[in-house]
């Protein structure tokens, strides 16, 4: 049996810049919290508490005079005008990434044109894009892109700029794309998939396709992370998604030839090395290529 672990799998920059300004901020022993879990990762939000970082969940619990981090999803405009209110100081945490996008909705506003948010309503990088935004729309794919547009015909006239989560998929995002250019005359597209999404993305499906089987790591509120799961059980026949090792029934996978691993953007390589440890217990043989990137990377 063989077992190939997916290059990308684990942290992206995100991820690792937010971790790494909680780390930071808890080696200076000043009182810090975390505003939401910093990354979609119950081991890492634990392992952050224990590092002595707080988790509160609305503006109003962040401690008077304490240090209050921005998670890697970022926040609405409400949260750091009511965060500047408040006697506290903010680490801004925010990928990047999603800095931009906030940065074009309100530029697009600003502009006077209707923002089109494509992504999952509920999650909270959407969540906090919107609340960038006077009067966001979010549209969870095609389908809801053609009914918001049937609904009011007009709005095929009307100044859109379109933008999409960072862990949407390249074909969720390339359908609203082609069934807005067909329809819209005054359409502003902004590809804000990351780049570690796709890469992510592209290098779980050639594994999926090269598989009997494929075990993805990952938080189960992690977008990045189902998407992997799909986008894999589309290709192969069997998905065992898992948060970690300790989830993993290695029986199931005892008569598979080929195995394959990847993991979510927010987690961490120590719970690869443990689903790594536990195959490596039911004798599943690895490819030495990962023994070797588990050394490094440990
Ligand atoms: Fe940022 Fe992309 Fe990761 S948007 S948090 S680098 S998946």
């Amino acid at each position: 049996m063989k077992l190939e672990l997916a290059k990308s799998a684990g942290f992206c920059y995100g991820v690792r810049r937010a971790v790494h300004m909680a780390e930071v901020e808890a080696e200076t022993g000043r009182p810090c919290v975390m505003l939401g879990p910093i990354i979609h990762n119950r081991d890492v939000i634990e392992y952050l508490e224990r590092k002595g970082i707080g988790l509160v969940h609305s503006p109003e619990e962040v401690p008077e005079g304490s240090g209050v981090l921005i998670r890697s999803h970022g926040e609405a405009r409400a949260i750091h005008e009511a965060l500047a209110k408040r006697t506290c100081t903010v680490i801004d945490a925010t990928c990047p990434n999603v800095s931009r996008i906030h940065q074009l909705a309100v530029q697009a506003e600003e502009e006077g044109r209707q923002v089109l948010i494509v992504g999952t309503p509920t999650h909270p990088e959407v969540t906090a894009i919107a609340g960038w935004c006077r009067h966001p729309v979010i549209l969870s794919g095609e389908t809801d892109l053609t009914n918001w547009l049937e609904e009011a015909p007009e709005r095929c006239q009307m100044p859109l700029t379109m933008v999409s989560q960072t862990t949407s998929t390249r074909f969720i995002w390339d359908s609203c794309v082609e069934k807005a250019k067909k329809v819209c005359t005054n359409l502003k597209i902004f590809d804000t998939i990351c780049n570690a999404t796709c890469k992510r993305q592209s290098e779980a499906q050639a594994l999926a396709a090269r598989s009997d089987a494929v075990v993805v790591i990952g938080g189960r509120e992690s977008s990045n992370t189902k998407r992997l799961a799909e986008l894999c059980g589309a290709l192969c026949p069997m998905v065992v998604w898992i948060e970690r090792a300790a989830e993993l029934e290695p029986s199931n996978l005892c008569r598979k030839a080929s195995i394959g691993i990847t993991a979510g953007a927010s987690t961490p390589e120590w719970i690869i090395k443990e689903v790594y440890d536990k195959m490596s217990d039911e004798n599943i043989e690895i490819e030495e290529s990962f023994a070797e990137m588990l050394e490094k990377s440990i």
